[in-house]
Protein backbone atom coordinates (compact mmCIF):
# COMPACT_ATOMS: atom_id res chain seq x y z
CA UNK A 1 0.00 0.00 0.00
CA UNK A 2 1.26 3.20 -0.83
CA UNK A 3 2.06 5.56 2.47
CA UNK A 4 -0.93 8.00 3.15
CA UNK A 5 -0.41 11.17 5.14
CA UNK A 6 -2.27 10.88 8.30
CA UNK A 7 -4.07 14.34 8.77
CA UNK A 8 -6.14 16.23 11.04
CA UNK A 9 -8.36 19.31 9.89
CA UNK A 10 -9.15 22.18 12.42
CA UNK A 11 -12.50 24.51 11.68
CA UNK A 12 -15.55 22.31 10.28
CA UNK A 13 -17.37 25.81 9.40
CA UNK A 14 -18.10 27.36 5.94
CA UNK A 15 -15.33 26.15 4.16
CA UNK A 16 -13.43 23.48 6.85
CA UNK A 17 -16.29 20.83 5.74
CA UNK A 18 -15.13 20.68 2.24
CA UNK A 19 -11.41 20.68 3.12
CA UNK A 20 -12.21 17.66 5.76
CA UNK A 21 -14.47 15.89 2.68
CA UNK A 22 -11.35 16.39 0.69
CA UNK A 23 -8.67 15.34 2.57
CA UNK A 24 -11.44 11.62 3.58
CA UNK A 25 -11.67 11.19 -0.63
CA UNK A 26 -7.43 11.46 -0.94
CA UNK A 27 -5.73 8.55 -2.33
CA UNK A 28 -2.60 10.00 -0.66
CA UNK A 29 -4.36 11.29 2.94
CA UNK A 30 -5.90 9.57 5.71
CA UNK A 31 -8.33 11.65 7.93
CA UNK A 32 -7.83 10.28 11.47
CA UNK A 33 -8.71 13.41 13.85
CA UNK A 34 -11.06 16.40 13.33
CA UNK A 35 -10.94 19.75 15.85
CA UNK A 36 -13.50 21.98 16.18
CA UNK A 37 -14.13 23.88 19.45
CA UNK A 38 -17.83 23.71 18.72
CA UNK A 39 -18.87 20.06 20.03
CA UNK A 40 -22.01 19.82 17.91
CA UNK A 41 -20.05 20.64 14.45
CA UNK A 42 -17.07 18.23 15.56
CA UNK A 43 -19.44 15.28 16.20
CA UNK A 44 -21.63 15.96 13.23
CA UNK A 45 -18.74 15.99 10.76
CA UNK A 46 -16.83 13.18 12.20
CA UNK A 47 -20.47 10.85 12.12
CA UNK A 48 -20.96 12.53 8.15
CA UNK A 49 -17.37 11.23 7.19
CA UNK A 50 -16.55 8.97 9.35
CA UNK A 51 -13.53 10.12 10.87
CA UNK A 52 -12.45 7.75 13.49
CA UNK A 53 -11.73 10.73 16.51
CA UNK A 54 -12.93 13.99 17.30
CA UNK A 55 -11.92 16.66 19.56
CA UNK A 56 -13.02 20.35 21.06
CA UNK A 57 -9.18 20.58 22.00
CA UNK A 58 -6.52 21.87 19.72
CA UNK A 59 -3.53 19.79 22.11
CA UNK A 60 -5.24 16.76 21.03
CA UNK A 61 -3.97 16.92 17.93
CA UNK A 62 -0.56 19.00 18.48
CA UNK A 63 0.39 15.47 21.22
CA UNK A 64 -0.37 12.99 18.96
CA UNK A 65 2.53 12.00 17.29
CA UNK A 66 0.93 10.16 14.02
CA UNK A 67 -0.39 13.08 13.10
CA UNK A 68 1.97 13.91 10.44
CA UNK A 69 0.06 16.93 8.45
CA UNK A 70 -3.14 19.77 9.42
CA UNK A 71 -5.50 21.88 7.61
CA UNK A 72 -6.35 24.64 9.38
CA UNK A 73 -9.73 25.96 8.36
CA UNK A 74 -10.25 27.98 11.58
CA UNK A 75 -10.96 31.76 11.76
CA UNK A 76 -8.26 33.97 10.78
CA UNK A 77 -7.86 35.15 13.92
CA UNK A 78 -6.60 31.71 15.48
CA UNK A 79 -4.42 30.83 12.48
CA UNK A 80 -1.23 32.42 14.10
CA UNK A 81 -1.19 30.25 17.31
CA UNK A 82 -2.43 27.06 15.69
CA UNK A 83 0.33 27.84 13.04
CA UNK A 84 2.91 28.07 15.74
CA UNK A 85 2.70 25.26 17.87
CA UNK A 86 2.13 22.77 14.53
CA UNK A 87 5.05 23.94 13.24
CA UNK A 88 6.62 23.17 16.98
CA UNK A 89 5.27 19.74 17.21
CA UNK A 90 6.94 18.86 13.51
CA UNK A 91 3.27 19.00 11.41
CA UNK A 92 3.23 19.67 7.89
CA UNK A 93 0.64 22.18 8.04
CA UNK A 94 -1.81 23.64 5.01
CA UNK A 95 -3.46 26.78 5.89
CA UNK A 96 -6.02 28.87 5.24
CA UNK A 97 -5.52 32.45 3.79
CA UNK A 98 -5.07 34.92 5.26
CA UNK A 99 -1.79 33.45 6.47
CA UNK A 100 -2.72 35.03 9.90
CA UNK A 101 -5.09 38.42 10.71
CA UNK A 102 -1.73 40.31 11.65
CA UNK A 103 1.18 41.73 10.00
CA UNK A 104 4.13 41.05 12.50
CA UNK A 105 2.61 38.35 13.48
CA UNK A 106 2.83 36.40 9.68
CA UNK A 107 6.68 37.66 9.82
CA UNK A 108 6.65 36.16 12.89
CA UNK A 109 5.14 32.37 12.29
CA UNK A 110 7.62 32.84 8.80
CA UNK A 111 10.45 32.89 10.51
CA UNK A 112 9.68 30.53 13.25
CA UNK A 113 8.37 27.77 10.16
CA UNK A 114 12.03 28.44 8.84
CA UNK A 115 14.09 27.72 12.22
CA UNK A 116 11.57 24.36 12.18
CA UNK A 117 11.47 24.03 8.22
CA UNK A 118 8.08 23.24 8.58
CA UNK A 119 6.16 22.59 4.99
CA UNK A 120 3.69 24.95 4.56
CA UNK A 121 1.00 25.94 1.84
CA UNK A 122 -1.36 28.59 1.98
CA UNK A 123 -4.59 28.40 0.82
CA UNK A 124 -4.61 30.94 -2.40
CA UNK A 125 -6.66 28.21 -4.63
CA UNK A 126 -7.23 29.98 -7.55
CA UNK A 127 -3.41 29.04 -8.32
CA UNK A 128 -4.88 25.48 -9.01
CA UNK A 129 -8.04 26.47 -10.49
CA UNK A 130 -8.16 25.17 -14.16
CA UNK A 131 -8.68 28.54 -15.38
CA UNK A 132 -6.76 30.61 -13.57
CA UNK A 133 -3.71 27.71 -14.73
CA UNK A 134 -4.82 27.83 -17.85
CA UNK A 135 -4.33 31.52 -18.10
CA UNK A 136 -0.64 31.42 -16.47
CA UNK A 137 0.21 28.63 -18.58
CA UNK A 138 -0.73 30.74 -21.66
CA UNK A 139 0.85 34.19 -20.59
CA UNK A 140 4.20 32.07 -19.57
CA UNK A 141 4.12 30.86 -23.15
CA UNK A 142 4.05 34.20 -24.88
CA UNK A 143 0.46 33.97 -25.71
CA UNK A 144 -0.59 37.64 -25.15
CA UNK A 145 2.62 38.95 -25.13
CA UNK A 146 4.26 41.27 -22.46
CA UNK A 147 0.99 41.55 -19.73
CA UNK A 148 0.55 44.86 -18.65
CA UNK A 149 -2.98 45.24 -16.83
CA UNK A 150 -4.72 43.23 -14.76
CA UNK A 151 -8.33 43.25 -13.87
CA UNK A 152 -9.94 41.16 -10.82
CA UNK A 153 -13.75 41.11 -10.32
CA UNK A 154 -14.23 38.74 -6.66
CA UNK A 155 -18.28 39.29 -5.18
CA UNK A 156 -19.46 37.87 -2.96
CA UNK A 157 -23.38 36.82 -3.16
CA UNK A 158 -23.85 38.04 0.31
CA UNK A 159 -21.79 39.29 3.58
CA UNK A 160 -21.06 36.19 6.29
CA UNK A 161 -22.07 36.16 9.28
CA UNK A 162 -21.30 38.91 11.71
CA UNK A 163 -18.72 36.75 13.86
CA UNK A 164 -16.86 35.63 10.90
CA UNK A 165 -16.78 39.69 9.76
CA UNK A 166 -15.45 40.55 13.29
CA UNK A 167 -12.66 38.53 12.89
CA UNK A 168 -12.01 38.29 9.24
CA UNK A 169 -9.36 41.29 9.03
CA UNK A 170 -12.03 43.38 6.55
CA UNK A 171 -12.70 43.03 2.81
CA UNK A 172 -9.19 44.02 1.62
CA UNK A 173 -7.42 40.94 3.89
CA UNK A 174 -10.23 38.50 4.19
CA UNK A 175 -11.28 39.03 0.04
CA UNK A 176 -9.07 41.66 -2.06
CA UNK A 177 -5.96 39.02 -0.82
CA UNK A 178 -6.88 36.31 -3.36
CA UNK A 179 -6.61 38.73 -6.15
CA UNK A 180 -3.65 40.34 -5.11
CA UNK A 181 -2.00 36.73 -4.42
CA UNK A 182 -3.06 35.59 -8.07
CA UNK A 183 -2.09 39.05 -9.60
CA UNK A 184 1.57 38.68 -8.27
CA UNK A 185 1.22 34.88 -9.70
CA UNK A 186 -0.27 36.10 -13.15
CA UNK A 187 2.10 39.05 -13.69
CA UNK A 188 5.29 37.75 -12.91
CA UNK A 189 5.78 40.87 -10.56
CA UNK A 190 5.42 42.65 -7.26
CA UNK A 191 3.21 44.81 -6.54
CA UNK A 192 4.34 47.96 -5.90
CA UNK A 193 1.86 50.34 -4.56
CA UNK A 194 -1.61 50.71 -3.79
CA UNK A 195 -4.38 53.20 -4.15
CA UNK A 196 -7.61 52.01 -2.21
CA UNK A 197 -11.54 53.20 -2.13
CA UNK A 198 -14.50 51.12 -0.46
CA UNK A 199 -18.01 52.19 1.44
CA UNK A 200 -20.54 50.32 2.75
CA UNK A 201 -23.69 50.35 0.39
CA UNK A 202 -25.25 47.16 1.83
CA UNK A 203 -24.47 46.02 5.29
CA UNK A 204 -24.12 48.91 8.07
CA UNK A 205 -23.18 46.11 10.87
CA UNK A 206 -19.36 46.92 8.81
CA UNK A 207 -19.06 50.06 10.47
CA UNK A 208 -18.94 48.43 14.11
CA UNK A 209 -15.98 46.67 12.28
CA UNK A 210 -14.10 49.55 10.25
CA UNK A 211 -14.80 47.62 7.11
CA UNK A 212 -16.64 48.24 3.91
CA UNK A 213 -18.63 45.64 1.45
CA UNK A 214 -17.65 47.03 -1.27
CA UNK A 215 -13.88 47.97 -2.46
CA UNK A 216 -11.86 48.67 -5.26
CA UNK A 217 -7.91 48.56 -5.23
CA UNK A 218 -5.88 50.57 -8.15
CA UNK A 219 -2.44 48.63 -8.27
CA UNK A 220 1.21 49.06 -9.35
CA UNK A 221 3.66 46.56 -10.44
CA UNK A 222 7.32 46.82 -10.40
CA UNK A 223 7.36 45.73 -14.04
CA UNK A 224 6.04 48.73 -15.00
CA UNK A 225 2.41 46.79 -15.59
CA UNK A 226 -0.97 48.45 -13.26
CA UNK A 227 -4.15 46.86 -12.61
CA UNK A 228 -7.70 47.12 -10.20
CA UNK A 229 -8.84 44.46 -8.46
CA UNK A 230 -13.19 45.16 -7.26
CA UNK A 231 -13.99 43.53 -4.08
CA UNK A 232 -17.68 43.49 -3.04
CA UNK A 233 -20.50 41.52 -0.72
CA UNK A 234 -23.07 43.00 -3.07
CA UNK A 235 -23.56 40.33 -5.63
CA UNK A 236 -27.44 39.53 -5.24
CA UNK A 237 -27.48 37.68 -8.09
CA UNK A 238 -24.65 34.99 -7.54
CA UNK A 239 -20.69 34.10 -6.57
CA UNK A 240 -19.11 36.28 -9.20
CA UNK A 241 -15.39 35.63 -9.69
CA UNK A 242 -13.80 36.94 -12.90
CA UNK A 243 -10.31 38.15 -14.12
CA UNK A 244 -8.85 39.86 -17.20
CA UNK A 245 -4.66 40.17 -18.15
CA UNK A 246 -4.21 42.51 -21.06
CA UNK A 247 -0.90 41.72 -22.54
CA UNK A 248 0.83 44.11 -25.61
CA UNK A 249 -0.76 41.39 -28.13
CA UNK A 250 -4.01 39.96 -26.67
CA UNK A 251 -5.78 39.36 -23.51
CA UNK A 252 -7.13 36.32 -21.44
CA UNK A 253 -10.45 36.69 -19.75
CA UNK A 254 -10.95 34.40 -17.02
CA UNK A 255 -13.82 32.53 -15.25
CA UNK A 256 -18.06 33.22 -15.80
CA UNK A 257 -21.28 33.42 -13.99
CA UNK A 258 -21.96 29.86 -15.22
CA UNK A 259 -22.10 26.80 -13.22
CA UNK A 260 -23.42 25.00 -16.33
CA UNK A 261 -23.18 25.91 -19.96
CA UNK A 262 -26.64 25.62 -20.67
CA UNK A 263 -28.97 28.28 -22.07
CA UNK A 264 -32.87 28.08 -21.36
CA UNK A 265 -34.93 29.59 -24.16
CA UNK A 266 -38.55 30.33 -23.66
CA UNK A 267 -40.83 33.32 -24.86
CA UNK A 268 -39.73 35.27 -21.50
CA UNK A 269 -36.34 34.83 -22.67
CA UNK A 270 -33.05 33.64 -22.78
CA UNK A 271 -31.14 32.68 -19.62
CA UNK A 272 -28.96 30.62 -17.78
CA UNK A 273 -27.83 29.77 -14.22
CA UNK A 274 -25.46 31.31 -12.39
CA UNK A 275 -22.69 30.23 -9.92
CA UNK A 276 -23.89 30.28 -6.35
CA UNK A 277 -21.24 30.30 -4.18
CA UNK A 278 -17.28 29.43 -3.48
CA UNK A 279 -17.65 25.81 -2.59
CA UNK A 280 -19.76 25.46 -6.03
CA UNK A 281 -16.93 27.76 -8.02
CA UNK A 282 -13.79 25.92 -6.86
CA UNK A 283 -14.62 22.54 -6.16
CA UNK A 284 -11.86 21.84 -8.56
CA UNK A 285 -9.48 24.17 -6.98
CA UNK A 286 -9.82 22.83 -3.32
CA UNK A 287 -9.77 19.34 -4.40
CA UNK A 288 -6.54 20.16 -6.42
CA UNK A 289 -4.61 22.35 -3.45
CA UNK A 290 -4.96 19.64 -1.32
CA UNK A 291 -3.86 16.57 -3.26
CA UNK A 292 -0.49 18.82 -4.07
CA UNK A 293 0.11 19.27 -0.62
CA UNK A 294 -0.15 16.11 0.35
CA UNK A 295 2.34 15.44 -2.67
CA UNK A 296 4.61 17.73 -1.77
CA UNK A 297 4.59 16.34 1.85
CA UNK A 298 5.36 13.43 0.79
CA UNK A 299 8.50 14.12 -1.38
CA UNK A 300 9.32 16.85 0.77
CA UNK A 301 9.06 19.57 -2.06
CA UNK A 302 8.12 23.32 -2.12
CA UNK A 303 4.45 23.87 -2.14
CA UNK A 304 3.07 26.20 -4.96
CA UNK A 305 1.87 28.66 -2.66
CA UNK A 306 4.33 28.97 0.28
CA UNK A 307 4.21 30.99 3.33
CA UNK A 308 6.52 34.04 1.67
CA UNK A 309 3.39 34.44 -0.79
CA UNK A 310 1.11 33.86 1.97
CA UNK A 311 3.56 36.85 4.08
CA UNK A 312 3.51 39.11 0.60
CA UNK A 313 -0.18 38.94 -0.16
CA UNK A 314 -0.70 40.29 3.46
CA UNK A 315 1.44 42.91 3.17
CA UNK A 316 -0.31 44.19 -0.18
CA UNK A 317 -3.84 43.94 1.88
CA UNK A 318 -2.43 45.96 4.63
CA UNK A 319 -1.15 48.45 2.54
CA UNK A 320 -4.63 48.82 0.55
CA UNK A 321 -6.48 48.95 4.01
CA UNK A 322 -4.32 51.61 5.00
CA UNK A 323 -4.62 53.31 1.81
CA UNK A 324 -8.33 53.13 1.99
CA UNK A 325 -7.98 54.71 5.67
CA UNK A 326 -5.51 57.56 4.54
CA UNK A 327 -6.70 58.15 1.05
CA UNK A 328 -3.26 58.02 0.08
CA UNK A 329 -1.33 55.66 -2.56
CA UNK A 330 0.28 53.43 -0.25
CA UNK A 331 4.19 51.97 -1.05
CA UNK A 332 3.80 47.74 -0.32
N1 LIG B 1 -10.01 30.00 0.24
C1 LIG B 1 -11.26 30.35 0.27
O1 LIG B 1 -11.93 30.43 -0.76
C2 LIG B 1 -11.94 30.62 1.59
C3 LIG B 1 -13.35 30.67 1.67
C4 LIG B 1 -13.92 30.85 2.93
C5 LIG B 1 -13.12 30.97 4.05
N2 LIG B 1 -11.76 30.93 3.94
C6 LIG B 1 -10.91 31.04 5.12
O2 LIG B 1 -11.13 29.86 5.94
C7 LIG B 1 -11.09 30.21 7.32
C8 LIG B 1 -12.43 29.78 7.94
O3 LIG B 1 -13.47 30.46 7.31
P1 LIG B 1 -14.99 29.91 7.35
O4 LIG B 1 -15.75 30.79 6.46
O5 LIG B 1 -14.99 28.44 7.12
O6 LIG B 1 -15.34 30.24 8.89
P2 LIG B 1 -16.58 29.74 9.75
O7 LIG B 1 -16.80 30.77 10.79
O8 LIG B 1 -17.71 29.31 8.88
O9 LIG B 1 -16.02 28.40 10.43
C9 LIG B 1 -14.96 28.40 11.35
C10 LIG B 1 -15.07 27.15 12.23
O10 LIG B 1 -13.91 27.09 13.06
C11 LIG B 1 -14.31 26.77 14.40
N3 LIG B 1 -13.27 27.26 15.31
C12 LIG B 1 -13.16 28.49 15.89
N4 LIG B 1 -12.00 28.55 16.61
C13 LIG B 1 -11.38 27.36 16.46
C14 LIG B 1 -10.17 26.80 16.96
N5 LIG B 1 -9.33 27.52 17.74
N6 LIG B 1 -9.86 25.52 16.66
C15 LIG B 1 -10.69 24.78 15.88
N7 LIG B 1 -11.85 25.25 15.37
C16 LIG B 1 -12.20 26.53 15.66
C17 LIG B 1 -15.68 27.41 14.55
O11 LIG B 1 -16.43 26.80 15.58
C18 LIG B 1 -16.29 27.18 13.15
O12 LIG B 1 -16.96 25.93 13.08
C19 LIG B 1 -10.83 31.72 7.37
O13 LIG B 1 -9.45 31.93 7.58
C20 LIG B 1 -11.23 32.22 5.99
O14 LIG B 1 -10.50 33.36 5.59
C21 LIG B 1 -11.17 30.75 2.73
Amino acid sequence: MTKKVLTAVFGLGRLGYWHALNVAKSRNAELVSICDVNLESAQKVAADLEVPKFTTNPDEIFQDDTIEAVVIASPTNTHFDLLKRASETGKAIFVEKPLTIDLKESLEIKSIMEQNQTICQVGFMRRFDPAYDAAKKRIAAGDIGEPIYFRGISRDPVAPHESFVKHSGGLFIDVSIHDFDIARYLMNSEIQNVSANGKVLKYPFMEKYNDVDQALTYIEFTSGAAGDVEASRNAYYGYDIRAEVIGREGSIFIGNLRQHDIQILTKAGNTHDILPDFPTRFTDAYTLELEDFFKVVLEKAVPRVTVEDGVKALEIAYAARESYHSGNKVEV
